[in-house]
């Protein structure tokens, strides 16, 4: 038998209510802020992630679905979703009528990792990015958005960890003083940590090598060195979460594995995945637009692993199952026929009716309606024609009543309202 990809997997019904539940709830709030919904491809010229996340990072290098086309250009599977809304961004001049946009999407994204809990090569991500504002207000905004999107979620083990990486005005020193102490441990680095030491430096910060964390323990942190500017704009995202009562910790060594940030990074953790602990991440990349061939526009967003989101939720799937709101049990040829014919006009009247296609006993078909945890079932047999009604059982009361057979769409649209 085939087997789905590793790292791949399927999200089945009895999950997918889940799922839509959290979409439901994550769009609507995200509206309530002001963003709005963009689809963007799932295939991208590999260029435009390299150029975004960075040719150094272990997406770029070692992550990326990349193949040649059939005429030989090479495309990507999106590992994430920031560098194409800013490719739209640019490429519809988004920014024309007004700079500040605030877009959302919800998709696929794929990463050849080692796929482990939380951690899979196909996985989905809930992403919110903001054009054309600078302010930290919005940064903290974001954060508080997305707590009050955990909370409504029923999370409880999600906290912020906060830090800034600076500006091109103060990264230049921080980048060197960085290399320096790089360079009195290389020897304890490991092979790739020794590569990016000179070129890229902030890299090895967030190496997940335990030896390279060790070695790294005592190494400057770019808050120490944030220019008077990148300071007060950490400053005011740090007065504006306590002002939203947000509780947080500055995290000086979180500097992401994407080279695009500046200034406000952010993620959310939790205890609750193991090894995984972020469930979301984000920050300010005020020099993308440009990177990419756009006007000198700030940016900040974030994204949620979806995947790690359904996982932490003290929601269940089954509080959202979708149960039918009648079943129809008919007993010989002509009920059935009429059944049918009721199945159809119910659905469309936007009730839904389960029916036993095929001929089955009566005890059969009331096994199945508890099966399918129908609170009614409409019994109808040769007599019922006959008499013109056919039976609505209440499962829960076991109470029965005549439903005129002409009546029946409209009497259980009534009490399904
Ligand atoms: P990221 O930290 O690479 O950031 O991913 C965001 C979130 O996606 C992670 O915190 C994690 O929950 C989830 N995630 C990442 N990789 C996997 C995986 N292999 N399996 C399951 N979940 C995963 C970004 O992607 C940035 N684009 C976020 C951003 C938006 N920054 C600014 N705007």
């Amino acid at each position: 038998m085939i087997q789905l990809i590793r790292g791949f997997k399927d999200i089945l019904p009895g999950e997918t209510e889940l799922w839509k539940h959290i979409e439901k709830i994550a769009t609507s709030l995200f509206e309530d802020f002001g963003f709005r919904e963009i689809r963007i491809p799932i295939m991208e010229h590999t260029e435009l992630f390299a150029r975004s996340i960075g040719e150094d990072t272990d997406i770029v290098e070692k992550e990326m679905y990349t193949f040649p086309d059939r005429k030989g250009d090479l495309i990507t599977l999106r590992p994430e979703a920031t560098a194409s809304i800013v490719r739209a961004y640019i490429q519809h001049k988004l920014y024309a009528a007004d700079p500040v946009r605030k877009f959302y999407t919800i998709g696929p994204m794929f990463r050849r990792e080692r796929p482990q809990k939380g951690r899979y090569r196909q996985f989905y991500q809930i992403n919110a990015e903001a054009f054309g504002v600078g302010s930290a207000y919005i940064d903290a905004q974001l954060i508080f958005m997305l707590l009050t999107l955990f909370s409504r979620l029923s999370v409880t083990d999600a906290h912020a960890h906060v830090n800034s990486l600076g500006c091109p005005a103060c990264r230049p020193a921080f980048k060197a003083s960085l290399s320096q102490f790089l360079s009195s441990r290389s020897d304890k680095l490991c092979e790739d940590c020794r590569r990016r030491s000179a070129k890229n430096p902030l890299r090895v910060l967030d190496c997940k090598v335990p030896s390279c964390r060790e070695a790294m323990s005592g190494a400057p942190s770019v808050i120490d060195s944030l220019c008077p500017e990148c300071g007060k704009h950490f400053q005011i995202l740090q007065d504006s979460l306590k002002k939203l009562n947000v509780d947080f910790t500055i995290d000086k060594s979180l500097v992401r594995g994407l080279d695009y940030y500046t200034r406000t990074t952010f993620e959310i953790q939790t205890g609750a995945l193991g090894a995984q602990n972020a469930v979301a991440g984000g920050g300010r990349y005020d020099g993308l637009v440009k990177v990419l061939g756009g006007p000198d526009i700030p940016a900040t967003g974030f994204a949620i692993g979806f995947d790690r989101l359904t996982e932490i939720t003290g929601l269940k799937a089954s509080d959202f199952e979708q149960k039918p709101d009648v079943f129809i049990a008919a007993l010989g040829e002509k009920s059935q026929a009429a059944a049918f014919e009721w199945n159809c006009a119910l659905a469309a009247a936007g009730v839904k009716a389960e029916i036993a296609f095929g001929d089955s006993s009566l005890k059969s078909q009331m096994k199945r309606a508890d099966r399918v945890a129908a609170p009614f079932v409409l019994i109808v047999g040769e007599k019922e024609l006959e008499d013109g009604a056919a039976l609505l059982r209440n499962m829960a009361t076991k109470e029965q009543v005549a439903v005129p057979l002409d009546k029946i769409v409209e009497t259980l649209k009534a009490a399904n309202r």
